[in-house]
């Protein structure tokens, strides 16, 4: 198997939705947030999201693992690369989403924002690389394409000299910790609110350059 790290491009953004949807459904959380898999024509608040960040957004880097074997895309990541500090007006500044057909949108909601106030209480304007979101088809993992997708991020934020943030799922919990991230904060959502059960942890991680 040889695992190719490429940049993601627009026509892409089908298949990373698969992979994403696909990579959380066994997550309770994520079944409260997303109940059903949106289908293709259901997802156009995700693509037109994801459009505007790879065409628009400077900071934003979109990038696929191709498993050239079966020329597939099997994982991705989207890393957001603050290289300057950030005036308040925009890192406090947070926009309502529109979100997939079929999500639970309060719960979509509740999630974005506390997400939204960690970043905001831990790292605030300062320049840093953020791992805004990191998944591998279900079929594909354990097979070091989440890591290879971390790395390049992480590669890159000790070129420049940057901390790097992310919030962590227990499964990816592990590999994190094995790559120097250490846990700050916790990020504790109250399923019950929604028709689940108990409490799902987050991991506020973060990590400082290495070299
Ligand atoms: C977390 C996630 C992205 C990891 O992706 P992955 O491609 O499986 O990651 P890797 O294969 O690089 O590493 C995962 C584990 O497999 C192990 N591994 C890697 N190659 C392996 C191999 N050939 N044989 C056995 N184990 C292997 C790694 O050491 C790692 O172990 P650890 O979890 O104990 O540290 C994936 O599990 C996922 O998509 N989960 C659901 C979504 C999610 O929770 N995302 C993270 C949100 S923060």
């Amino acid at each position: 198997m040889v695992l190719l790290v490429e940049k993601a491009q627009e026509a892409d953004i089908q298949r990373l939705l698969d992979i994403m949807y696909a990579a959380f459904s066994k997550d309770p959380w994520n079944r409260l947030m997303y109940p059903k898999i949106p289908g293709t024509e259901a997802r156009g608040a995700s693509i037109e999201r994801w459009r505007d960040e790879i065409s628009n957004n400077p900071t934003m880097r979109f990038i696929k693992a191709v498993d050239t074997d079966v020329g597939e895309i099997i994982a991705f990541a989207r890393w957001n690369i603050y290289e300057m500090e950030r005036p308040e007006s925009e890192w406090k500044h947070t926009e309502a989403r529109n979100w997939d057909l079929g999500t639970n949108v309060d719960a979509a909601n509740e999630f974005y924002n506390a997400i939204c106030v960690e970043r905001q209480k831990v790292m605030g304007g300062k320049p840093h690389c953020c791992l805004n979101m990191l998944v591998c088809e279900p079929q594909h993992q354990r097979r070091g394409a989440g890591r290879m997708l971390l790395c390049w991020g992480l590669k890159l934020a000790d070129g420049l000299g940057l901390e790097a943030y992310l919030e962590a799922s227990s499964e990816g919990h592990h590999l994190y910790q094995s790559t120097g991230f250490v846990d700050v904060e916790t990020l504790d959502i109250d399923m019950s609110k929604y028709g689940g059960h108990g409490i799902h942890h987050y991991f506020v991680m973060t990590r400082s350059p290495v070299g």
